[in-house]
């Protein structure tokens, strides 16, 4: 964490959502997605990949993290676990707690996100199903994918990560996308929105894509509920 007072964490965590909190911050409902493909990128330890493929959905992981060993990334995830929920300490008032009851509700859904993760990791890891990627290029072809879903790496890490790398990131994934791409959330842990979006969106427009901001029905940092849809 950082030595600030306001929720940070130093490196990006290996962490992960249920597939429940995915459909809520993507406004997402799986059932119309059957018999399609969806990249989750960064996937992370996220139980969304294994879901959407029990319910018939195409859905692809891919992560920087991807190449390690189930029982290694195990212990990584719970680490991370421990740091990043070690870090809601004294500043549990910078989060709104409507989805979350408290940090506890919190530390319970990062747990079930990553058991169902690594169990189908195990299974899965030396598949197609995930993929060790480091945005910004990904091993896809154009429109490998009808949805490209993003979270908790761009915008929320705006202090780490440069304007360019967004720029170049959101291309890319546009770039594997042949419907949309939607991004969440857009804003730093203490809700402060990326200053830049505008900018990114002009980006993207220069380079043909239609984007949007479009309210979603989740809330946890203290901004808008919204995403960043590109139309691929
Ligand atoms: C906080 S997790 C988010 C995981 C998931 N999307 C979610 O919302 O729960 C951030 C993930 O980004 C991955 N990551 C960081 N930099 C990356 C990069 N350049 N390319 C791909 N993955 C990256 C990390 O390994 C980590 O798994």
């Amino acid at each position: 964490m950082s030595g600030s007072n306001r929720y940070a964490i130093d490196d990006v965590a290996f962490i992960g959502r249920t597939a429940n909190e995915y459909e809520r911050m993507f406004d997402l409902d799986l059932s119309a997605w059957e018999d399609e493909s969806i990249l989750d990128c960064p996937g992370g330890a996220c139980a969304f990949v294994a879901t959407a493929n029990d319910r018939g959905i195409d859905a692809v992981g891919a992560d920087l993290m991807y190449g390690m060993s189930p029982g290694d990334l195990r212990q990584r995830c719970e680490a991370d676990i421990d740091t990043a929920i070690a870090g809601f300490d004294g500043v549990e008032d910078q989060f709104v707690w409507s989805f979350y009851d408290d940090v506890a509700d919190v530390r319970d859904h990062w747990t079930a996100a990553y058991e169902q993760f690594i169990e189908d990791y195990a299974d899965y890891h030396d598949t197609d199903r995930y993929v060790e990627a480091r945005l910004p290029d990904l091993p896809f072809d154009d429109d490998s994918f009808s949805l490209v879903l993003s979270a908790h790496l761009l915008f929320l890490y705006m202090d780490d990560l440069s304007h360019e790398f967004h720029e170049e990131s959101l291309l890319e994934l546009a770039r594997v996308a042949s419907d949309e791409v939607r991004t969440f959330p857009l804003a730093r842990f203490d809700g402060k929105r990326y200053p830049r979006l505008d900018d990114l969106r002009e980006t993207l427009a220069d380079a043909g894509y239609d984007t949007e901001l479009r309210s979603v029905p989740f809330r946890f940092l203290r901004d808008e509920p919204e995403m960043l849809v590109i139309e691929a």
